[in-house]
């Protein structure tokens, strides 16, 4: 079997080729569904990426199972042996309306332990990537753990529903703050928490919106956890908080 580091270098490579595909893809006419509703947009190339990818992966790894959002990998009830989770647009709705600020995401995790994670930034062309083993990098630069920051000090990522709506007293949290952001990227607010840009990021997520940032958050001694402060549930759709240690203790006294 190939060891991690060979998955890395070509899930690496495959990332870049994604990239370009993504690119051209999106110079082409390309069609938009609805979903649950108008908010909750698919697109051809949404599929199409998730089709690539699975595909590629199978042959990287053949040990892989995969769950895919947008549902061409397997059907994964359980965190035995090599789990990837796919996340082939994260931000549908920026790409449709800005054609900007949008990831391409993938992630391991060997029984239910993480292992590798990318996190794309197709129009910035940058890759965030590593894991336990190996740090993390942005394309080939090593990045540095965040300073412990504090919320009172910070900006925070706050996902829109979650603001608008006040749950979980997210409208006291982002007044304690310098200020709150929302990007519409779960992809792109992990990577600025990585970056130190944001003291922490907090929205209601699936598996493959935080698969891949919690392997980097927790390689660079973040805190990822459940808004209760619990261990995430990778199976299941978790409010989902990211953040520097002393932001992530003030956040979930504050929530809770
Ligand atoms: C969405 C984005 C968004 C987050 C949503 C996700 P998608 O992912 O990450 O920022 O607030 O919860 O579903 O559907 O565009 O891949
Ligand atoms: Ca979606
Ligand atoms: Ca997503
Ligand atoms: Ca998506």
């Amino acid at each position: 079997m190939k060891d991690i580091q060979q998955i890395d270098v070509e899930v690496q490579k495959l990332m870049q080729t994604i990239r370009q595909e993504t690119l051209n893809k999106m110079d082409q006419p390309f069609m938009v569904d609805q979903k649950t509703g108008r908010k909750d947009l698919v697109t051809t190339v949404d599929k199409s990426n998730e089709q690539m990818l699975v595909k590629a992966i199978r042959s990287i790894d053949p040990a892989a199972r995969i769950l895919g959002e947008e549902g061409f990998g397997d059907v994964i009830q359980d965190m035995h042996g090599h789990v990837w989770f796919i996340d082939p647009i994260d931000g549908t709705m920026n790409f449709v309306m800005q054609k900007n600020r949008f990831a391409v995401m993938a992630a391991l995790y060997i029984d239910g332990a993480p292992v590798l994670g990318y996190i794309l930034d197709v129009m910035n062309n940058q890759l965030y990537h590593g894991g336990p083993d190996f740090g993390v990098f942005i394309n080939q630069q090593k990045m540095a753990a965040p300073q412990n920051k504090s919320l009172g000090d910070s900006l925070i990522g706050i996902s829109g529903p979650l603001l608008i709506h006040n749950q979980h007293q997210m409208q006291e949290i982002a007044q304690t703050s310098r200020g709150p952001r929302m990007y519409g990227s779960a992809g792109l607010e992990f990577a600025s928490v990585l970056r130190g840009e944001l003291c922490g990021y907090v929205s209601y997520l699936k598996p493959w919106d935080f698969a891949a940032g919690n392997v980097l958050a927790n390689v660079l001694g973040l805190a990822v956890k459940t808004i209760d402060g619990a261990p995430l549930d990778m199976l299941s759709s978790n409010v989902v908080l990211v953040a520097t240690e002393r932001a992530s203790g003030e956040v979930i006294r504050l929530a809770n």
